[in-house]
Formats: structure tokens, sequence, C-alpha cells
């Protein structure tokens, strides 16, 4: 073939490979997914970066990615941390304030990438939910996962921690190929 019809199955293949690509992304089952943007394919969130954060967050759970909640639940989360899911997770007011700063910076609203845009679409503006785990969004992309693999596995118990069957959520990675379920082994739905 000539250089230019080369040049012309070049631009063809591409051209086609990319509409294959959105094709495979357009099927996606979420309800709250419509637009397909480069961050709208990845299948990560930003993991938490803060140091502060880090180190003080962590203590009795995984450092949730802030992302994951809008920033009116990080401030509501960060104003109660005396009565914090049945613990007392007091700060010193300077620390704190530092927490929350970084929170509600990095918060669903503040981050460009898929899962914080449904996380956000699946709340109703009223909504200010202090666990990730009991939006809509974290519900339905676990709706398959039954108790005995959850609430009664000794090695998770809880939907709280992530780290325990999402093997690199420090790194903010959550697609279903990293995923392994102590005692169950890897997610095959
Ligand atoms: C003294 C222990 C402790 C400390 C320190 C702590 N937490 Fe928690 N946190 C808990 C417990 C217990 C739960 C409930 C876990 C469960 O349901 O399995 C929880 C749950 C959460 C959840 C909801 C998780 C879900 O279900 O989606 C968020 C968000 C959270 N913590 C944020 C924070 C932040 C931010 C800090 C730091 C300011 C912090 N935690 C420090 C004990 C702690
Ligand atoms: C019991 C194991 C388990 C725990 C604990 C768990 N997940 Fe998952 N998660 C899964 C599985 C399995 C999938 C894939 C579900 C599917 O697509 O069928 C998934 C999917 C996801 C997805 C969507 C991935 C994608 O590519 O669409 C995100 C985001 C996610 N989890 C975040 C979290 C966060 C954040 C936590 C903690 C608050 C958490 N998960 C706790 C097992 C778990």
């Amino acid at each position: 073939m000539t250089k230019r019809e080369y040049l012309g199955a070049v631009v063809l293949l591409s051209a086609l490979s990319v509409s294959v690509a959105s094709l495979g992304w357009s099927d996606e089952d979420e309800p709250w997914e419509h637009d397909h943007g480069f961050w709208h394919r990845s299948a990560g969130v930003e993991p938490a970066s803060d140091p502060t954060y880090r180190n003080e967050c962590s203590a009795c759970h995984f450092a949730y990615p802030a992302g994951l909640l809008p920033e009116r639940s990080w401030v509501q989360l960060m104003r109660r941390l005396d009565d914090h899911f049945g613990e007392n997770a007091e700060l010193d007011e300077d620390t704190r304030k530092k927490i929350e700063n970084y929170l509600r910076g990095h918060a669903a609203e503040h981050v460009p990438n898929r899962f914080s845009r449904s996380m956000l679409r699946s709340l109703s503006e009223g909504e200010t939910p202090l666990r990730i785990t009991e939006t809509p969004f974290f519900r339905y992309k676990h709706r398959e996962i039954p108790p005995r693999m959850v609430q009664k596995n000794p090695k998770v118990r809880s939907f709280a921690n992530c780290a325990s069957c999402h093997t690199m959520a420090d790194r903010g990675i959550y697609d279903e190929d990293t995923v392994r379920i102590p005692g169950f082994g890897q997610w095959d739905d």
C-alpha cells in the first residue's frame, strides 16, 4: 500500500480501538455513571496522602480516602470525634482543624475520579452520610457480597475494613481484579 493508504489504515484502526474501548465502558452498570472521560475509566481514587490524617486516623481502621465522602460529611464527622461510632477519637484543636481542612479539600466534590462522582450522584442533597459503607453507591457496588464473607467472616467482620479485601487500597486502587476476600480468595462474579 502507498504511504497515504498506510496512514489512513493506522488512523482508521486507532479510531476503531477508541470506539471499542468506549463501548466497553458504556455498558457500566451503575445507574449514576454517565460520562466517559479519562478519570471515568480509572478504577482509582486518590489515597489518603496527608501525614497528619494518616497518623491520627488509622489507629483503629484504614485511613479512608477523603474522596469517598462529600465535604459536608467530613465536617459533621470531625465535629463529633468524642462520640465516634462508639469510640472516643478526640484530638487537640490544632490537629483536628488540620485534618478537617485536608479532608474537606480532598472530599468527593474536589477530586476528579469516577467513584467520587458516582458517590455524590448517589446521594440526595440533604443527605449527610457519616459512613462510606452506608451510601447507596457503596451498597450498590457491594450488593453481591454475602454476609458469610463479611460480617460472619472473622478475618473481615465489617465492610469498613476496606483493606482486608482490597489489596491495593493503600494506593487508592479498588478494581475487582485486586480484591481478595480472606478465606475466600479472588472475587469472581
Ligand atoms: C479510637 C479508634 C478510632 C479512631 C482513632 C478513629 N476512628 Fe474512625 N471509626 C472507629 C470505629 C470503631 C468505626 C466503626 C467501624 C465499623 O463499623 O466497623 C469507625 C468508622 C469510621 C468511618 C466510617 C467507616 C464506614 O463504615 O464507612 C469513618 C469515615 C471514620 N471512622 C473516620 C475517622 C477519622 C477521620 C478519624 C480521625 C480523625 C478516625 N476515624 C479515627 C474508630 C476510630
Ligand atoms: C468483604 C470484602 C470487601 C470489603 C471489606 C470492601 N470491599 Fe469494596 N469491593 C469488594 C468486591 C468483591 C468488589 C467488586 C464487586 C463487583 O464488582 O462485583 C468491590 C468493589 C468496590 C469498588 C468498585 C470497584 C470498581 O471497579 O467498580 C469500590 C470503589 C470499593 N469496593 C471500595 C471499597 C471501600 C472504600 C471499602 C471500605 C470502606 C470497601 N470497598 C470494602 C469487596 C470488599
